[in-house]
């Protein structure tokens, strides 16, 4: 093999990602910045995201090494026992946020900026995330909208609060959007493409892409110097989200085709409880070791 030869092939070999660099499985112990987001996505690194919404929950999901964590406001519906994430507030972001922090020592953490805190134009939103940012400690935060969110996304990156763009299926639309596959057809996939380049732009540092045909996700992935993180959008995308209470079997009744669940939090749950209530009932707990004399 010519000297040219090798050095073309070994442009053309995919990256091998630097392996204590690794956002997952790396060496760090420091937390993770959006600097170390932006260089896994020019190494060609894949990365996993979950939410958390507690501090011990978010401790266990740390120590496994999750990289990023977002405190979504997911939490509605997963942590609040509302039925949408449109009820959620600033302050229960806050504190749940908050909490996060406190359970995390590596992980960025994500803090969802709730349905009707940013809406209003760029000085609510940094007035919201500033609150995210002091009172919860995040790393960054979320917000929901391309285009329509432009203004918002610009004052907060130019005032120094990092943001992670949320397109395709937005939930705290869904009383105009429902929970729709979006961005099918010619014109909606021009639209999502237009607006992941328009967050890009405005300096979003990661673009959150929900129940977005596959196709489009990996078309959107390749135009981006900005990862994407997808949910429902198939293999392209540079990361993965998953809610977890989802991930972990934990959510009751039926999932949607995209979620993965990895152990079934639920049963074991629900048969521990009925072991305990059982041996209270019984008279078997507590025993003597149990006692305190
Ligand atoms: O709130 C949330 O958990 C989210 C993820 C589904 C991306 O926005």
């Amino acid at each position: 093999m010519t000297q040219l030869s090798a050095a073309q092939n070994s442009a053309d070999a995919p990256r091998s990602p630097d392996s204590s660099k690794a956002l997952y499985g790396g060496k760090g112990t420091r937390r993770i910045t959006v600097r170390d987001i932006t260089a896994a996505k020019e190494r060609g690194e894949k990365w996993p995201m979950l939410t958390a919404y507690d501090a011990m929950t978010a401790s266990v999901f740390d120590e496994a090494g999750i990289p990023v964590m977002l405190v979504g406001d997911s939490a509605g519906n997963c942590h609040l026992g509302y039925e949408t994430t449109v009820p959620v507030t600033l302050d229960e972001m806050t504190m749940l946020s908050a909490a996060v922090v406190r359970g995390t020592s590596r992980a960025l953490i994500v803090g969802d900026l709730p349905f009707g805190s940013y809406q209003e134009g760029p000085v609510q939103a940094l007035r919201s995330a500033t609150r995210l940012v002091k009172e919860a400690g995040v790393g960054a935060v979320k917000l929901e909208g391309g285009e329509r969110s432009l203004a918002q996304t610009e004052l907060l990156v130019q005032s120094g609060i990092p943001v992670m763009s949320h397109l395709g299926l937005t939930p705290q639309s869904v009383n105009t959007m429902g929970y729709r596959v979006q961005g099918r057809g010619d014109e909606a996939a021009h639209r999502l493409l237009h607006d992941a380049k328009a967050a890009q732009d405005a300096g979003a540092f990661a673009v959150v892409l929900e129940l977005v045909p596959e196709e489009l996700a990996a078309e959107v992935t390749r135009s981006l110097h900005i990862p994407t993180v997808g949910i429902g959008a198939g293999a392209g995308c540079d990361a993965q989200v998953l809610v977890w209470t989802d991930m972990l079997g934990l959510t009751g009744g039926k999932m949607p085709r995209f979620v993965k669940q990895y152990a079934d939090l639920r049963g074991v749950m629900s048969g521990a409880a009925k072991a305990f209530a059982e041996d209270v009932v019984g008279g078997t707990f507590p025993a003597p070791e149990h006692a305190v004399h």
